[in-house]
């Protein structure tokens, strides 16, 4: 079994620095289209034996110290009951804009409601056994909220914020029922099988630190502190998180997850010893020649310097016209390049 990736989220010494890459599975590899042109996305994430195909394809192409479920943050958002389809991306048909709204939601239960994902964690934890971990996942309640709230994605934000600054008794209720849901499922998943949990909050960003603080982390560290984890590490990756690190850091998770906007060695600097990372390649490095790769690979490997608890990986998810063999190349060199 490869071990490398679970160590470095504990912080130990490891002899090469773990990798995988967000959103590893999807379009920029031509065995998941494959897959996904005989059924729809939806159809994918509730299909187990299917959902464990493609969770695997990108494990055995590109090398990577890690697997992540094949699924999407909103699939349990679809038990709460809200209509969910993808166009291709998130659309609900039924927002939630009120108090009523917020008061219909149910809180799923992951044996009943979400089975499949809990049968495709079964299926992995088998058919991975002795090569390496698998990582269950979630949307953080804030981001999950953005999407509920607007009902797509947003180039502003404005529903979630006009609820959040002129009706904080509506947000604050939707964000309690998601964050006891996200606990109930991820519980799930980690009783599955799930030996790791990242938690996404894509859209923590888009408020100011102070902001970030008072509306958002207090769900996320309730949620954190409500999981299972003495044996299952926690990565709590916020995009856009830059200088408000430490206030991230608060809500207690084992690694927390690095975008590129920031230089991992300032980020290590601001967090302190204790708290393991992952990151932070920019995405975009991966349409690079070669060596420009093999580069940015090695700056960010050279500003760890050497500190235990890094786990290499982009700073977002990977783009769906990134050449394949760029991502493979891009494994071969962390390895390479960070072996002690
Ligand atoms: O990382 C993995 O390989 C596991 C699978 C995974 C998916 N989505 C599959 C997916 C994970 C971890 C996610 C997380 C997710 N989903 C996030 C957080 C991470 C991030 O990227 O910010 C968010 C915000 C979503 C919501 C979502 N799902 C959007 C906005 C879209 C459309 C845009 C896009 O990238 O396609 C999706 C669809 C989606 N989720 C696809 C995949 C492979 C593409 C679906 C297809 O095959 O058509």
């Amino acid at each position: 079994m490869n071990n490398c990736f679970l160590e470095a989220c504990w912080g130990r010494p490891v002899d090469y620095t773990p990798v995988w890459l967000m959103r590893q599975a999807g379009r920029y590899l031509p065995q998941y289209m494959a897959v996904r042109s005989r059924c729809t996305f939806l159809e994918l994430c509730k299909t187990p034996e299917l959902a464990a195909e493609v969770t695997i394809q990108p494990v055995d192409f590109l090398g990577v110290d890690a697997a992540i479920l094949f699924s999407d943050i909103l699939t349990p958002v679809e038990p709460m009951g809200l209509k969910l389809d993808f166009v291709p991306g998130p659309v609900f048909e039924n927002p939630v804009r009120s108090m009523a709204d917020v008061d219909k939601l149910r809180i799923p239960d992951p044996e009943s409601d979400l089975p499949f994902v809990l049968e495709a964690i079964k299926i992995l934890r088998r058919e991975l056994s002795g090569k390496v971990p698998l990582i269950g996942f979630g949307g953080a309640p804030f981001t999950l909220a953005c999407y509920m709230v607007e009902g797509k994605g947003s180039k502003d934000w404005s529903g979630i914020k006009r609820m959040m600054y002129a009706a904080p008794d509506v947000y604050c209720a939707l964000m309690e029922k998601v964050t006891m849901m996200d606990m109930e499922y991820l519980n799930a998943q980690i009783r599955a099988g799930a030996q790791a949990i990242q938690i996404f909050d894509t859209w923590g960003g888009i408020l100011s630190p102070a902001d970030y603080e008072r509306y958002v982390l207090p769900y996320t560290t309730k949620l954190i502190n409500g999981l299972n984890r003495t044996e299952t590490p926690v990565i709590h990756f916020v995009k856009g998180s830059g200088t408000m690190l430490p206030v991230v850091r608060k809500a207690g998770g084992d690694v927390v997850g690095l975008d590129w906007q920031i230089n991992l060695g300032d980020a290590r600097n601001m967090l302190g010893q204790q708290t393991a990372v992952q990151g932070n390649l920019d995405p975009g490095v991966l349409f690079a020649p070669n060596d420009v790769i093999e580069r940015e690979v090695k700056r960010i490997l050279d500003e760890n310097a050497g500190r235990t608890g890094h786990i290499f990986n982009l700073g977002h998810g990977i783009l769906p016209t990134v050449p394949p063999e760029n991502a493979r190349f891009m494994v071969e060199c962390v390895h390479r390049l960070s072996k002690r």
